[in-house]
């Protein structure tokens, strides 16, 4: 009897110290904490929305470490004018290891998403799309049905009076292809998840309101 409870207290011991260490480790991954601080300092958050919290001026960066190379998001935040002319976001003075900092934050809430395991599991269908449009992020940026989105970008619930699924498609393969210099992501999508997005944003809507 006894020994087992000195068993037990010995697993919720080791337990305790595991948990213990994952947190440090999440606190303590080099440059985080030093990001968290410059994300403070300059008021990212009166235009960005982070882990449910900010405003809604420019893109929800939850994925952004998803969607964007590493070096994009680097140069961007170096100068971001130069990237895309007139836009709202500051060229603000960073420090030598500011912006690697500030990176390594951000990748802390991103969730990466296995895209063509979503379609081996739905099929290239408009529940697949949906599942695709919602992990990769999309409503950082566009109106979706009645959430979310931002005003300077297309609203997708519409996107189908405008173009046909056959621009869709090549757009969503290469869109700097079709409009150089685009401020919209390229995602490396394969052809199984063009379809089923495809396929969800073309699907008619349901009559008497909510279409998604
Ligand atoms: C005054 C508002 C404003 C502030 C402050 C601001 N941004 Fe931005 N940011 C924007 C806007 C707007 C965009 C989208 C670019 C566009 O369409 O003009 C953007 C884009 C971005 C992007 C690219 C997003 C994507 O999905 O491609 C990143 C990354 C980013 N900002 C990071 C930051 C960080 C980090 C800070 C703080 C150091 C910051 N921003 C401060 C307005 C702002
Ligand atoms: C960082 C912001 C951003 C994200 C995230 C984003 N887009 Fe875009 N998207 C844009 C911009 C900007 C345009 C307009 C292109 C232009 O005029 O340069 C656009 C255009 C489009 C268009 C064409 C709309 C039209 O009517 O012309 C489609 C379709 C589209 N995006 C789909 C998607 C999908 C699907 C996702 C998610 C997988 C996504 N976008 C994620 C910024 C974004």
């Amino acid at each position: 009897m006894a020994a087992r409870a000195v068993r037990s207290w010995a697993v919720a011991l080791s337990l305790l110290w595991m948990s213990g260490v994952a947190l440090v480790a999440k606190a303590e991954s080099p440059g985080a904490s030093q990001g968290a601080a410059l994300w403070q300092k300059f008021g990212c958050a009166n235009c960005h929305r982070l882990g449910g919290a900010g405003e809604t001026v420019g893109p929800e960066l939850d994925q952004v470490t998803q969607r964007r190379p590493r070096d994009w998001i680097f140069r961007w935040l170096g100068d971001p004018a130069s990237m895309k002319p007139g836009t709202l976001m500051p060229k603000l003075p960073w420090q030598a290891g500011e912006r690697e900092a500030l990176i390594v934050y951000l990748r802390q809430f991103a969730v990466p998403v296995d895209g063509p395991a979503i379609v081996m599991e739905k099929g290239r269908t408009p529940e697949a799309g949906e599942a695709l449009v919602k992990a990769y992020g999309c409503r950082a940026c566009h109106q979706v049905g009645t959430a979310a989105g931002r005003p300077l970008y297309p609203d997708l619930t519409i996107v189908r009076l405008r173009r046909t699924p056959a621009w869709e498609k090549s757009w969503l393969a290469n869109p700097d292809a079709i409009k150089p210099g685009t401020f919209m992501p390229d995602f490396h999508f394969s052809e199984g998840e063009i379809d089923a997005i495809a396929a969800y944003l073309f699907r008619p809507p349901v009559k008497g309101g909510k279409t998604r």
